[in-house]
């Protein structure tokens, strides 16, 4: 007889829960063809069409500021001009080299590291008063500058990187400018083991959060950063420290810090946060066993949804677990409110983690900003004793609920993960439809009609419109995991089109294919697609939000039973519209064989 090992009990365990928890997942309306995508242009970091790149780009970031595109890449910096594209391929208008000095790049591969690391990674490029502001990690030595936005010179004299700024090219690492003042998420070493989220530049003193204290960060992964009322918010994951487990479990968070904070007194937390708090971010399925997305890879802007601000954020299962990613969404208000909520704390090192009592929180309220014209009008003048509570309680007793207390959307058993989003809440010829495309590690574009539901929380109507594959081996080199990995998705509502960044190239995909159901009615209104209309000439037309055209659509039921069929020789150019959904034969496959061969 043959005794189940507990991994592989669990694992049966997860692929119950999996198989009776999730909800449906319908496939897209509409697959697109790769032909259709490798048609579209590419920046390949190239002046125009006859000249040769002999090596590879390595893209980090990309900026948009009005109709200009900035690529920061490793060494390089590109600008291109967004409105100037003809044919299949964007060029740059200028281009800047910024590569780290030869003592920089021989005290780096002294420490040690590889030729490819001891370059000049650009990772924060930001716009500063009509300029930018840019730092690389500059062969683990990173750098800070200014650069004009026209001619991509650099201005003034560099500032050191640190805490602004990761050493290493793959690291994580988030940066605003706001109020003046620059705020960055990173690590502040060569080996990566002092993260802070630090405030500097402006006319405030420069904060850091505590140095190597777990309770504040453990390996956190930053991902983004917004500014909201009197705070800066960061979404980020790390080690979890509230659970008694043995092993390791990530966990997403937001934490926040008041703009105004002027650090601590000189007895504590002196130039240190006396307003970090963090909050666990809890997107899951609900359901007998609760089934959880731990690891946060994205977040949108703030939105202005249906009378509220809401951010999505885009989450995963960890590697070893059942392979899904989820889209849920975070009220703003509800998310502040946790921070008003009550405090965690493991009293001793053996005992679990719960909740403060009320009556021993100080006064005033640990982690609140000061207030002008109050007693405390400074977090200098903050009493100890409510500095040393915020110091060493950092951590919120509730998690954040997400909205609806479920996922928006969510996806299992596919062969990608989803880690990348962006959202266009104007779509559609009277401007309100929102559309939501997401981005997969291998470069897989999703796109969904968000169909709010009677209280606008968690729509479980959302329509699955299009899947195409955003990457172009052709155009861009490679076919690896590597290559395909995309490490931004951005909405150029101007155009109408995304700019899906890689390391080797940026793809512009427009936001709909509507000339690919021009030529049957039936086509066109069961795409639901909100940026498609059948326009008088017998064509499906792109709608522009405010458009005259005259349009047929039928963006929330597609009810097609009043048209005839498409006739067969009509719909030749468009074989691929299978109108009932792709099933779905691998997931079910999954939940009715799995693990029955994996017992050899
Ligand atoms: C960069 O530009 C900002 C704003 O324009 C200015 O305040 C700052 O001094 C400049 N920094 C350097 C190093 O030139
Ligand atoms: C804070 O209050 C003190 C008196 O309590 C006053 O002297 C000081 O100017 C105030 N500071 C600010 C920034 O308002
Ligand atoms: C997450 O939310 C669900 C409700 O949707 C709740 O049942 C669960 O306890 C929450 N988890 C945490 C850690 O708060
Ligand atoms: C969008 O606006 C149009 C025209 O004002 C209206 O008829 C339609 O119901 C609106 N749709 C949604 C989803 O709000």
């Amino acid at each position: 007889m043959m005794t189940l090992s507990a991994p592989l009990l669990a694992l049966l365990w997860l692929v119950q829960v999996v198989c009776s928890a999730f909800p449906e997942e319908p496939g897209p309306l509409s697959s697109i063809p790769t032909e259709v995508v490798r048609k579209y242009p590419v920046f390949l970091g190239r002046p125009h069409r006859s000249s040769l790149r002999q090596e590879p780009l390595h893209i980090q970031r990309i900026l948009q500021v009005n109709r200009t595109l900035y690529i920061g890449a490793r060494d390089d910096l590109f600008r291109v001009e967004l409105d100037n594209v003809v044919g299949d391929e964007m060029f740059y208008s200028k281009k800047r080299t910024w590569e780290s000095n030869k003592n920089d790049i021989s005290i780096c591969r002294m420490k040690g590291k590889h030729e490819n690391e001891c370059r000049n990674y650009i990772k924060v490029l930001l716009s500063r008063q009509g300029g930018l502001f840019i730092c690389g990690t500059n062969a683990f030595n990173p750098l800070c500058a200014n650069y004009t936005g026209d001619t991509l010179e650099m201005v003034g004299e560099t500032v050191s990187g640190m805490a602004r700024c990761p050493y290493d090219p793959k690291h994580a690492n988030v940066a605003l400018f706001a109020e003046g003042n620059l705020f960055t998420a990173t690590v502040t070493d060569f080996l990566a083991i002092d993260a802070v989220i630090y405030r500097s530049l402006g006319d405030s003193p420069a904060l850091r959060t505590i140095k190597h204290d777990s309770k504040w960060f453990r390996e956190p992964y930053f991902v983004n950063a917004v500014e909201w009322g009197p705070h800066i918010y960061f979404f980020f994951r790390e080690m979890a420290m509230e659970f008694n487990y043995l092993e390791k479990v990530v966990v997403s968070r937001v934490a926040r810090v008041c703009k105004s904070d002027m650090g601590g007194s000189q007895r504590v937390l002196e130039k240190q946060w006396t307003s970090f708090l963090k909050a666990r971010l809890n997107c899951s399925i609900p359901g007998d066993s609760h089934f959880y997305f731990n690891l946060l890879h994205s977040t949108s802007p703030i939105l202005h949804l249906h009378g509220r601000d809401i951010i999505l954020a885009v989450f995963s299962t960890p590697s070893n677990s059942i392979p899904g990613s989820a889209v849920c969404a975070f009220d703003m208000e509800q998310l502040a409110s946790v921070f008003d909520g009550r405090f965690k704390e493991q009293k001793s090192p053996e005992s679990i983690w719960t909740p403060v009592a009320d009556e021993l929180i100080p006064k005033p309220r640990p982690g609140g900003c000061a207030v002008q014209g109050s007693k405390f009008n400074s977090s200098n003048s903050f009493p100890d004793e409510m500095l040393n509570f915020v110091k060493t309680h950092p951590l919120m007793d509730e998690a954040i609920p997400s909205l609806g207390q479920r996922p928006w959307i969510v996806r299992t058993m596919v062969r990608y993960q989803l880690n990348k989003m962006v959202v266009d809440t104007n779509a559609g010829p009277h401007g309100n439809r929102t559309v939501l495309f997401l981005g997969s590690s291998r470069g897989t574009i999703l796109k969904f009609l968000v169909v709010p539901n009677q209280d606008n929380t968690a729509p479980n109507n959302n329509v699955f419109l299009e899947e195409l594959e955003g990457y172009n081996p052709e155009k861009c080199g490679q076919d690896t995991p590597q290559a395909r990995q995309l490490l931004s998705l951005t909405l150029d509502s101007n155009s109408h089109t995304l700019l899906l960044a890689f390391p080797s190239c940026v793809v512009r995909i427009p936001v709909a294919r509507c000339q690919l159901y021009s030529r049957c009615m039936k086509n066109c209104i069961s795409s639901r697609d909100p940026y498609c209309g059948w326009t008088r000439g017998s064509t499906c037309s792109f709608l522009r939000a405010g458009t005259r055209l005259p349009f047929e659509q039928d963006v929330d039921h597609g009810n097609t039973s009043y048209l005839g069929d498409c006739d067969g020789k009509l719909t030749l150019g468009s074989p691929f519209l299978a109108s009932p959904p792709i099933p779905k034969t691998h997931r079910t496959g999954f939940c009715l064989g799995y693990p029955a061969s994996g017992s050899s």
